[in-house]
């Protein structure tokens, strides 16, 4: 139960929404769609949405993006920064999926939320901007023996995405982020908070009394990630900013861009040969249509919904697809292999304050005066994210675990977890106040897959990944947790802390704490991933993010990142997009 349920302030605030026109570059139907198109693009996530505005830059070439969800341009909750949290799972712009039972995790079957809508993912998670360590897109470099994607060429395309934006509050934050290293004049909005919180002193106190262990940093996305900061989120002056910022009203007004929504693809089909150009899709009267690309067909349908594409499609391992009665076109093992994806788990103190988000959540007048701040100035509380600092931080090098296991993370300076400091619950409760710990393991060395088990290509995948699968995953969540308990005990905290409600001490109570309440951070990434040129053994596209052995196909989303960044993935979704719009427009000789 929550007060801040939406259906209860729709029609009290309904009349002040803004709403952003709509041009007619959206498509009625299918039946409007034009004869061809240079390029279809599938899924309007980061990865499709950023590439269908790079590539319609150029008036010459046409483009369709194809996406399955709606507008979504009707929601108070998708741009209510803090509401986010209320927007998955199982809700309209949520693919509802959930994971296969999780050996490790006692067998529970966990949500798996992906947005399904313009935006995609995007619009739906909780906005947090984070681009992992220089030594994990350096990762990238080596592993697909391309110096294209490390980080020295891929800083560019991540400053081009962003928007940085200066916080709505306009309190002076020349120790918040280091300049140099972002982009104003890019697509997507990228801030540092616009409303304080009473725990912000005590975590930068903690940083001061505690620096060799908790350091304190300017700024996480410089390549240099480690220690304790100010976040910064994908918000533009208070506004959630989603992929959409890249198809605002005049993206859309190009003549050269169409969008068709609510509308599923199910297949890729090869036109000749092994040229798959032609994109199969259900269509307004739910009939089956084809439509070819005159250059290229890019799926951008993410990490789960690109390999499901390939899958159905006869893309795959040939055995695997021959077994379930599926032709196979292209023996491609990889595809859907190597799923790899964080794993976090909650710890949460009562505490001896009233100025927490509980407070708010109880107390209707002071919430919808708080939305209505909002709406009117775009001030107050909801134009941040759930937290205002986080932290990325290793564990010691002397350490036991990195002996016995090797270190899974990409570099002696890329974090193994993350905390993300949040004042109060984002669920109601009926009473107390809270300190909410997310604690992640962000260089996990377990990976799982998505398979599909039906020949039906609208039936759901099988998630699988495989959390805590290798043994070192949990003894880093294990030491996270009882890190953060040093965090919590610094002088910073006394008489603040009243009760730590995480009842577990010991290894193995610590360990069944763990088993039986960590979920997925839900930032799968490799299931069509890059691997070098002329290597046919695993990866599925080439560092030029083409197909291996296919013509006329690519695909540019979270799928094709060789490994995982210690970070929250949709930065990194933005700047492989933005790569590839150069690899693309230079094939054709343009800019
Ligand atoms: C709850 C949650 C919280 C998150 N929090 C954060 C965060 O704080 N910060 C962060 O950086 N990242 C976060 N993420 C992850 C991040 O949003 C994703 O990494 C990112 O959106 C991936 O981009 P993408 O383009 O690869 O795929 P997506 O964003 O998933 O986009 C894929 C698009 O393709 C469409 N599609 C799929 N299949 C088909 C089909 N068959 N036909 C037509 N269209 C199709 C989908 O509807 C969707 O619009 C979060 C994710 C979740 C679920
Ligand atoms: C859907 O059916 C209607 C009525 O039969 C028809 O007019 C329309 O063209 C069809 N649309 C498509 C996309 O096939
Ligand atoms: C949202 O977008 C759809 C599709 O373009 C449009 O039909 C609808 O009118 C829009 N809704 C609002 C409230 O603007
Ligand atoms: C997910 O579930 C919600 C709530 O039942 C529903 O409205 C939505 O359409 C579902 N999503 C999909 C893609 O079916
Ligand atoms: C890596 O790329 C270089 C050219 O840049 C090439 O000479 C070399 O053979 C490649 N190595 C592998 C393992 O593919
Ligand atoms: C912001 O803070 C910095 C460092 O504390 C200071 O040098 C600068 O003058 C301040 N800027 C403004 C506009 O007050
Ligand atoms: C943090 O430290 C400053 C001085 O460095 C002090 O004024 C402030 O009270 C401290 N805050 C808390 C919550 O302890
Ligand atoms: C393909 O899948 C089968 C199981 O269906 C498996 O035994 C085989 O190893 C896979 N092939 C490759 C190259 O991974
Ligand atoms: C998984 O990725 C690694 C590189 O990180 C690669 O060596 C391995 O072959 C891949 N496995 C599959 C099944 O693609
Ligand atoms: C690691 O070093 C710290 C201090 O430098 C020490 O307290 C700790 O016991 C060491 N741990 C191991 C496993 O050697
Ligand atoms: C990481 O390793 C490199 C190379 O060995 C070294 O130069 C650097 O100082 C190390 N960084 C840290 C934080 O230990
Ligand atoms: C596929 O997996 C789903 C989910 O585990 C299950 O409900 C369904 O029965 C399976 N279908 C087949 C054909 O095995
Ligand atoms: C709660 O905080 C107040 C000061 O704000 C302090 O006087 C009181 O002792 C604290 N209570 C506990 C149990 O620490």
């Amino acid at each position: 139960m929550n007060i801040l349920k939406p259906n209860l302030l729709f029609p009290l605030l309904l009349s002040l929404l803004l709403l952003s026109p709509i041009s007619c570059s959206i498509l009625r139907s299918s039946a409007d769609l034009a004869d061809s198109y240079d390029f279809i693009i599938v899924g309007a996530g980061p990865g499709g949405s950023a590439l269908s505005n790079r590539l319609s830059e150029n008036p010459s070439f046409s483009v369709l993006l194809i996406e399955a969800g709606g507008a979504n341009n009707d929601s108070l909750t998708i741009n209510v920064p803090l509401l986010c949290t209320k927007l998955t799972p199982n809700t309209q712009w949520d693919w509802n999926y959930t994971t296969t039972p999780q050996t490790h995790l006692n067998n529970r079957v966990l949500p798996f939320p992906r947005g399904i809508g313009l935006g995609g993912t995007s619009a739906v998670n909780c906005l947090v901007y984070t681009r992992g360590s220089k030594q994990n897109i350096d990762k990238w470099a080596e592993l697909t023996n391309d110096s294209s994607w490390g980080w020295d060429s891929m800083l560019p395309y991540f400053k081009k995405s962003e928007k940085f934006n200066f916080p709505v509050d306009k309190h002076n934050i020349t120790n918040q982020f280091n300049p140099l290293f972002h982009g104003f004049d890019g697509y997507i909005g990228v801030s540092v908070p616009g409303a304080s919180r009473s725990i912000d002193s005590r975590i930068i106190n903690t940083t001061q009394l505690l620096p060799s262990q908790f350091p304190f940093t300017v700024d996480m996305n410089t390549g240099d990630q480690l220690g304790v900061g100010w976040v910064q989120a994908l918000i533009d002056q208070g506004v959630r900013s989603s992929s959409v910022a890249y198809l605002s009203p005049s993206v859309l007004a190009r003549p050269n861009l169409d969008v068709l929504l609510h509308t599923r693809v199910s297949r890729v089909l090869p036109s000749s040969g092994n040229t798959f150009t032609t994109v199969e899709f259900s269509n307004h009267n739910n009939s089956l249509q084809t439509l070819t690309a005159s250059k290229e067909l890019i799926l951008s349908a993410g990490s789960i919904g690109t390999p499901s594409i390939l899958l159905h499609s006869g893309i795959g391992n040939a055995t695997t697809l021959s077994s379930l009665g599926i032709p196979p076109l292209l023996n491609l093992p990889s595809v859907g292999q190597n799923l790899t994806d964080h794993i976090g788990v909650s710890t949460t103190y009562l505490v001896n304050s009233t100025l927490t988000y509980d407070t708010v959540l109880r107390n209707t007048s002071l919430s919808t005066h708080l939305l209505h701040q909002w709406l009117t100035t775009k001030t107050g509380i909801n134009v941040d994210t759930s937290e205002n600092h986080l932290a990325f931080l290793r564990l010691p090098s002397n350490s036991t675990v990195l002996r016995t296991f090797g270190d899974p993370a990409a570099g002696n300076e890329t974090a193994h977890f993350e905390f993300l400091f949040q004042n109060g619950l984002s669920q109601f409760t009926p009473s107390g106040n809270y300190l909410n710990i997310p604690i992640g393991n962000v260089s996990p060395k377990s990976s799982g897959s998505v398979t599909i088990n039906s020949t039906d290509p609208l039936s759901s995948p099988l998630i699988n990944p495989n959390l805590l699968s290798s043994p070192i995953d949990i003894h880093i969540l294990r030491h996270a947790i009882l890190t953060s308990r040093e965090f919590i005990n610094s002088p910073a905290w006394s008489q603040y802390i009243l009760q730590d409600l995480t009842n577990a001490s010991s290894v193995s109570e610590l360990d069944e704490f763990i088993r039986a309440n960590a979920v997925s951070f839900f930032h799968p990434v490799s299931t069509a991933s890059m691997s070098p040129y002329g290597v046919t053994e695993w990866g599925v596209v080439d560092p030029d993010l083409r197909v291996k052995g296919a013509k006329g196909l690519r695909i540019v989303d979270a799928s094709v990142a060789p490994s995982l960044p210690a970070a929250h993935t949709s930065a990194a979704v933005y700047a492989i997009a933005e790569h590839a719009a150069d690899i693309i427009k230079s094939a054709y000789h343009t800019k």
